[in-house]
């Protein structure tokens, strides 16, 4: 295939989410909690995530039509049906889902690598994500981000405290370890690099 028809393959073929509001229980079977894992790349993280919770309904969101399409295709492959893949800005699909108060889980490995501040209307994480994955989230379930970029860090720090309804898991906002027993493809490189990581987990409050 020429690399046009690839584009257009990935792009009419990379899974969507249903027009207008969906629920995010219709797009997997079961009763398990509900996981997100926004900006997946290339998708070790949902793969290691699948093997440690079994039991979970995972959704990955991203944005790129070729990732989502290959993704999902292994997923397929791998007959992994406890994932489902959603192609496209996870900040105007989780606009649309319901119902809230729904999902036990979130991570974001390693989001937003772009530098230039006029850049930064494509950061995913910002205020308009926050007060969705707020509105979608259990009160208690577990908001993890993590980055390789201190000062990323501390901007997500800044923004989750400015943030009403989340609270930072410890004192400095940051974690040791990666709670979700689940690594993406740049948290290995990272560690395999020797490269410092920034960890964040903070819980959606109960009675906001
Ligand atoms: C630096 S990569 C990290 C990939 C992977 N999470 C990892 O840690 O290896 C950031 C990913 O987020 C995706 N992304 C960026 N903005 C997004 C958005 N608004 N919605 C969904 N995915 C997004 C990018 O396409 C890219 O795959």
């Amino acid at each position: 295939m020429s690399d046009s028809d690839l584009r257009w393959l990935y792009r009419d073929e990379a899974p969507r989410a249903p027009e207008g509001r969906f629920l995010l229980e219709d797009l997997i079977e079961g009763s398990g909690p509900i996981e997100l894992d926004i900006g997946f790349g290339r998708g070790l993280s949902l793969f290691e995530r699948a093997a440690a919770a079994p039991e979970s309904r995972l959704i990955g969101i991203e944005v790129k039509t070729k990732l989502a399409y290959k993704v999902n295709e292994r997923l397929q492959k791998h007959q992994l049906l406890n994932v489902a893949i959603l192609c496209g800005d996870a900040r105007e699909i989780l606009k649309r889902a319901e119902p809230g108060r729904s999902v036990q889980r979130v991570a974001l490995h390693f989001p937003d690598p772009w530098w230039k501040k006029r850049h930064d209307k494509r950061r995913v994480i910002g205020e308009a994500l926050l007060a969705e994955l707020h509105r979608l989230m259990r009160p208690g379930g577990e908001l993890f981000i993590q980055t390789d970029v201190e000062h990323r860090a501390e901007q997500y720090l800044a923004q989750l405290r400015e943030t009403a309804g989340f609270t930072l898991a410890s004192h400095s906002g940051y974690v040791e370890a990666n709670p979700f027993d689940a690594r993406s493809n740049r948290e290995k490189r990272a560690i395999e690099d020797g490269l410092p990581v920034w960890r964040i987990l903070a819980t959606r409050d109960r009675s906001a």
